[in-house]
């Protein structure tokens, strides 16, 4: 069997599946319980001084048959006394000695800073996490995302905590900027010994129509909230990745956002995570889903032939270049099943409107739609859009002999330069003609 265990930054859990910060660890009583189901670290809900929260908290984003895609929240840090939750951490710890009590941490001047971090190592916590991420409430008294979107600030209070720190230190960064490589690199310079990310994104959920108020709704009023569940994922394995690929970001990965299975967290370990947390998917589905995570990454180790978490951490990487350093000469073009088309159309309509007028109809009465190959780009859409699974598969066409990317073009000096260049990609591929949108 492979070895699950993690270290992150010398925080070592028996697995590396931990709970994020959020209701799911607001008490030892759940902390325990989800320890006991197999979780294998639990970062606190954020400690400082306590909060008065609102009553009703929470949008959903639902998309179809799928409840809560998306995860909407304005809540804020935890609105229980210290004491109890220190209690609580020294409580877990007895119990589960070998599991990682992480504790999640936002207050405000340097003096709190170093109170709390002592406070909590008292308690036994096993490392810290600095929550600079929260986009909602807690920003606008100057604390949680406020600090994580000014670098500056972000390194200074990270330097106040490594004064007095004994345990490792994990930063917590917001995904409201547009370079999360730059407050990453601010909690290396700051000393910290790991970042994690994503906290939530900054959102409105929706509105409801009928009072004209936004989700959710306080006594007639809102106001935006994080986001967070798995419509973030794709966000948040950018920049994952834009972290772990960065030189200067040298210091190991807490990934998070939209994890709700074994796939999920592989995906972020293969961009460079350490170990993945998760919050949303505990909101909609409890802690068991623990019972399946393990054994499917076990599985998945075996089949790849992993024996430890280092063996996988960030094997996608080397995979992943600017745009200009992909093959030109790559081409794929779409292929019909017609034993497995139930005829629905879709990716004639998608091609038809939202393509390349590649698909044709036949005009014998078959409903089953044909590839105009010379006119197909490869772009993918059509197989994204088919209900049937492998009806649509997309066949290499070049031969594999040639590689020339964008920027051997730009060495080559065969990079189009004006606006009606030869050399442009698309020169002399078919199109109708306008007048032919007309003609029923
Ligand atoms: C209701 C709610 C409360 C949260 N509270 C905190 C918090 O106190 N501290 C924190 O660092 N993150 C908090 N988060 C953010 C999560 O820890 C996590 O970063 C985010 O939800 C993304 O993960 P997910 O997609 O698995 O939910 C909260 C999220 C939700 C939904
Ligand atoms: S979308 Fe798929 S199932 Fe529907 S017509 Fe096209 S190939 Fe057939
Ligand atoms: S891959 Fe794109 S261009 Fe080709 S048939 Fe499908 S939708 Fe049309």
């Amino acid at each position: 069997m492979p070895d699950l265990s993690s270290n992150l930054a010398g925080i070592k859990s028996p697995n590396p599946f931990w709970l994020a910060s959020a209701p799911p660890t607001n008490s030892g009583y759940q902390i325990m319980k989800a320890f006991d189901a197999g979780w294998g670290g639990a970062v606190w809900k954020t400690l400082g001084v306590p909060v008065v929260n609102v009553s009703s908290r929470y949008g959903g984003v639902n998309y179809r048959d799928k409840r809560l895609i998306g995860l909407n929240n304005i809540e804020l840090i935890t609105d229980r006394p210290l004491a109890d939750n220190l209690r609580e951490i020294e409580e877990v710890k007895k119990y589960f000695p070998d599991h990682a009590v992480i504790a999640s941490l936002m207050v405000e001047s340097k003096e709190q800073w170093h109170q709390i971090v002592k406070d909590v190592q008292n308690a036994g916590a096993d490392g810290i996490e600095l929550n600079f991420g929260c986009p909602h409430g807690m920003c606008e008294r100057g604390m949680g995302s406020a600090v994580g979107q000014e670098p500056k600030v972000l390194e200074t209070i990270v330097k106040w905590v490594m004064e007095v720190a004994t345990i490792p230190v994990i930063v917590k960064l917001t995904p409201n900027i547009s370079d999360i490589t730059e407050p990453a690199m601010a909690a290396v310079r700051g000393g910290g010994d790991a970042i994690s990310l994503i906290n939530t994104i900054q959102s409105i959920v929706g509105v409801d129509i009928d009072n004209f108020v936004p989700y959710p709704i306080v006594d007639g009023k809102s106001t935006n909230g994080g986001y967070c569940g798995p419509a973030v994922k794709p966000i948040a394995l950018n920049m994952l990745k834009n972290c772990a690929q960065h030189e200067g970001v040298n210091i190991p990965i807490s990934g998070i956002g939209g994890v709700e299975n074994w796939r999920d967290a592989v995906e972020y370990f293969l961009l460079g995570a350490t170990n993945v947390q998760v919050c949303t998917a505990v909101m909609h589905f409890g802690f068991g889903i623990i019972r399946e995570m393990i054994p499917g990454l076990e599985r998945y180790m075996v089949e790849k032939g992993f024996n430890t978490m280092d063996d996988m951490i960030g094997k996608a990487l080397g995979n992943v270049k600017t745009w200009e350093n992909l093959n030109l000469h790559y081409k794929v073009t779409a292929s019909i099943d017609s034993s497995k088309c139930i005829e629905c159309q879709l990716c004639y309509t998608a091609c038809e409107d939202g393509a390349h007028q590649a698909i044709g109809l036949h005009k014998d009465g078959s409903r089953i739609p044909y590839i105009i190959e010379e006119n197909c780009v490869g772009c993918n859409l059509c197989s994204l859009v088919c209900p049937v699974e492998n009806c649509i598969t997309m066949v290499r066409k070049d031969d594999g002999q040639k590689h020339e990317t964008w920027k051997d073009f730009g060495e080559a000096d065969k990079q189009p330069n004006t606006f009606n260049d030869e050399r442009a990609g698309g020169i002399h591929h078919w199109v109708p003609e306008p007048s032919d949108a007309l003609k029923k």
